[in-house]
């Protein structure tokens, strides 16, 4: 006996006891048979037990909603004879779109008492077998008012030559990989589909595409439109040759009734196509019914990645069959409700979408396609004037053709959303916490997987929930930088050779050296106009941008502060071409901001100033003691007297070396901004670009406003060439001993992998007088310097591997215009990962 099972479904095997209902499953795999008996099992030891019923029941119901959840085929083995116990298998098959079939054991009462007499744990009286004897045969009436796909019935003499056969979900096409150009609906007007698929690239007659693309049409094929018989003609011989795919409409589906002979009101376009079918022959006509009844409501396209339904389709129903799931995709979601143009209100499940397939549909009309958190509806219109739109699958990419005339007047006005926040935007406009709480775990193309630990999230939510900037501006956090590697050179902690060391052992054969300035870590979105900062990124303020701290805070609680100096940023990137070149209306730059007291005072003057303070104070003790000492004649006092010296010298070091970075801002001239990396601009990351370019760029824009902006040293250096290395230690030497905070080494490339991972993307060296204000005043005494040599990167340089990927990883999805908690998810990961336990001091 040949059974046919979806593949996903939940089969419901009903029969009485004995009746071979276990042995029957053994058709399956072990692991997908849910038997009540095992679950009686699992909660209490026992699978005879019939006191744990419900609990055993309970436990069943809730795997089997996790499997049909995951889209498994299950297989609920239980008597399953009373319709009470069947209504809950019913409602979790419901819930999750899956198609149900029913497989009832037809064992006479007699055979079944008579196994059951052999079977040590059956040993129950003839009436319990009696009783569910007449529950099945009521079972008999129920089954067609709960809707099976399929209802077998198994004879004791078919039991054992059972052939499953598992059948496909006609909507999984998990194997069709494209390329494909989806278009949207097309109602019936041809010449401007002929005139799309030609922009497309398509030959026309015979239809073909050089590169071996496949149409996908998102359905409503018709009405509307002039010619909705040459629509059909075309869409059901590429269909017929394979050349495309289909799925149905909502205006499609209607003239398959009309075509059937049903009862439907002829409006919105149909009589009319109906009329242009009357001149066309019977056969013809046949044809377009049998090809619209042969449509499958919707299509999940290449592995999973790709959704297209007319309608649209949330993640729970894509790839499923159930007749909610037709509903949807023809009809999309509606309240029930009817607005003021008569038409029915709908829920706009793709804000909410969160699915991983890309949905393409069309069925609203809409004056241009939006992206929507992965879903994107391509009905322009066409047949109201609009246009006709396809999308190229993977490249993403939209061409759309003008409609030549208004072939019918829309009855609910097409909105106009130009000039104002996208519809993206709008779903953006704030942040949904269960995006952002528990464990988070971050695709991130150049460090794979990241995991972000529900303690460390806590801390960034906490962060993030008192930020006073607005979220919207928060693109982009910079990751943390690691030191060089310790040197062991006399006097020194940090020195640049082995900032060298590390990019030439990874096989680097070029690096770029820049002046590291000393100020606080800064990121500024630099946009031409408040226009500018609305249409992109959604923040209708009237600010230019913003400047925030590494935290993602404003920089500035002085917004006159912040705004003339973004003003000035976008002069000095205006007057130097560099908009024009990267043919963005925006920047985004990582820079340091001076002076460090600007954003540091709270440690300065809790830190270092009263380190400074006692250390001097200490000092000064020791020098009065020695002295005494000293005078007094005692013995060996001069020892003492050279290291309150020495004490004395450390301290005031300290003080000077923080005093350095500090001076009064009386003007805003008094700002220095010292940008390091164009990271972003529209629709592009700058990574591919090399850290000279960066530096070069930047320099053009900082030469603009040398008042404000400073233009960052930096030297190219061969690493094969000792001159050139040995000249660059010498420049660092020479920086430091004139105050400097060091410098930081990157690769000449931006991104450099040593074959299997992404190498530091830059390592700082400090110089001995800075790092004195990190470690210090006596930091250099011989004892502390080797005790400090111990100190470990590891963890370190792992932090800052992954906050770069998180950090790249959020641009390149702002880029790519996904939705801002995906953006945010990595921008949020790099602001959790800050709180790991690593040396502050590094
Ligand atoms: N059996 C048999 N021939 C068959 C099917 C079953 O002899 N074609 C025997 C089994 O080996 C078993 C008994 O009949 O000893 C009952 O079969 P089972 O599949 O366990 O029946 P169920 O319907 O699962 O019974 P219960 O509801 O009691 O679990
Ligand atoms: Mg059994």
């Amino acid at each position: 006996m040949r059974i046919a099972v979806p593949e996903f479904s939940m089969v419901v095997v009903i029969g009485t006891s004995g009746s071979g209902k276990s042995t029957f499953c053994r058709n399956f795999l072990p692991s997908e048979v849910l038997s009540s008996d095992t679950f009686r099992g699992y909660v209490c030891d026992d699978e005879d037990s019939l006191d744990v019923s419900q609990h055993a029941f309970d436990a069943l119901h809730f795997m089997l909603g996790k499997r049909l959840e995951l889209g498994r085929l299950t297989v609920v083995d239980a008597t399953n004879v009373q319709k009470e116990s069947r209504a809950p298998l019913l409602a979790i098959a419901n819930k999750w779109h899956a198609l149900r079939v029913a497989i009832i054991l037809d064992t006479p009462e007699a055979l079944c008492r008579e196994r059951n007499e052999v079977r040590p744990n059956r040993q129950f009286g003839p009436h319990v077998i009696r009783n569910q004897r007449a529950d099945l045969r009521r079972t008999f009436g129920q089954l067609k008012a709960e809707r099976y796909h399929k209802v077998y019935y198994v004879k004791p003499e078919d039991a054992n030559d059972i052939e499953i056969v598992r059948e496909p979900i006609w909507s999984r096409k998990p194997d069709e990989h494209g390329p494909f150009d989806i278009i949207g609906d097309v109602h019936g007007c041809m010449t401007e589909l002929n005139e799309l698929l030609v922009k497309l690239g398509w030959k026309l007659d015979p239809l073909t595409h050089p590169d071996g693309r496949k149409l996908i049409f998102v359905g409503d094929l018709v009405d509307r439109g002039p010619d909705s018989v040459g629509v059909l003609k075309l869409v059901m011989k590429a269909v017929g040759e394979g050349s495309a795919l289909c799925v149905p409409g909502n205006h499609d589906i209607k003239l398959m009734r009309a075509l059937a002979g049903k009862k439907v009101t002829l409006n919105h376009g149909l009589a009319e196509t109906l009329e242009q079918l009357a001149a066309e022959s019977e056969e013809f006509r046949a044809a377009v019914q049998s090809f619209l009844e042969k449509l499958v409501s919707h299509a999940v396209l290449d592995n999973n990645k790709l959704c297209v339904a007319h309608a649209g389709l949330p993640q729970e129903m894509q790839g499923r069959g159930s007749g909610a799931v037709r509903e949807f995709a023809l009809y999309g979601e509606t309240t029930g409700e009817i607005d003021e143009f008569g038409l029915p209100v709908r829920y706009e499940w793709a804000r909410n979408y969160r699915g991983k397939a890309l949905v393409v549909f069309g069925h609203t009309p809409v004056p241009r396609p939006e992206w929507l958190n992965n879903t994107i509806d391509i009905d322009t219109g066409c047949c109201f004037g609009g246009s006709l739109t396809g999308l190229r699958y993977p490249e993403r990419e939209l061409v759309s053709v003008s409609a030549h005339e208004t072939y019918c007047e829309p009855i609910r006005p097409i909105g106009h959303n130009e000039d104002s926040v996208s519809s993206q935007q709008a779903a953006d406009d704030v942040l949904d916490l269960q995006d952002v709480v528990g464990r988070m775990s971050v695709e991130t193309r150049l460090a794979n997987r990241i995991t972000i630990r529900e303690e460390n999230a806590v801390a960034a939510l906490e962060v993030m929930s008192r930020f006073a900037a607005d979220p919207r501006w928060l693109v982009y956090l910079p990751p943390t930088m690691s030191p060089c590697g310790t040197s062991e050179r006399d006097g020194y902690l940090e020195y640049p050779s082995e900032a060298l060391d590390y990019y030439r052992s990874a096989g680097v054969s070029k690096v770029v050296c820049e002046e590291k300035h000393m100020g606080s870590r800064a990121v500024a979105v630099v946009c031409k106009s408040p226009e500018v900062a609305l249409r992109r990124f959604g923040v209708d303020s009237g600010d230019l941008g913003i400047i925030t701290s590494r935290t993602g805070r404003r920089f500035f609680d002085d917004l006159s502060i912040e705004r003339t100096l973004l003003e000035r940023l976008v002069k000095a990137t205006q007057s130097s071409g560099v908009f024009n070149e990267l043919e963005s209306d925006w920047i985004l730059l990582d820079l340091e901001l001076m002076p460090w007291s600007a954003k540091a005072v709270g440690l300065l003057r809790e830190q270092y100033a009263p380190v400074g303070a006692a250390a001097e104070a200490s000092a000064r003790i020791w020098t009065e003691v020695t002295t005494l000492l000293a005078a007094r004649g005692v013995e060996g006092a001069e020892a003492f007297q050279e290291k309150a010296h020495n004490r004395a010298a450390s301290a005031s070091r300290f003080r000077d070396a923080y005093r350095r970075y500090c001076w009064t801002v009386n003007s805003i001239e008094d700002y220095k901004l010292a940008p390091f990396h164009l990271l972003s601009s529209e629709g592009n990351v700058h990574i591919d670009k090399s850290n000279e370019w960066h530096m070069a760029t930047l320099a053009r824009i900082c030469e603009q406003d040398p008042a404000i902006l400073v233009k960052t040293p930096f030297q190219v250096v061969n690493l094969e060439s000792e001159e050139e290395c040995e000249a660059v230690c010498k420049w660092w030497e020479d920086l430091v001993s004139r105050g400097g905070e060091g410098m930081v080494v990157k690769p000449f490339d931006f991104i450099v992998t040593d074959g299997h991972r992404t190498l530091q993307p830059a390592v700082k060296c400090r110089g001995p007088e800075y790092l004195r204000i990190i470690y210090g005043p006596e930091y250099l005494e011989p004892a502390n310097l080797a005790n400090l040599r111990k100190r470990g990167l590891n963890r370190k340089r792992s932090l800052a591997s992954r906050e770069f990927a998180l950090g790249i990883e959020a641009l390149e999805r702002f880029a790519r215009n996904e939705p801002l908690r995906r953006v945010h998810e990595c921008v949020f990961g790099v602001l959790a990962l800050e709180s790991e336990p690593v040396d502050p001091r590094l």
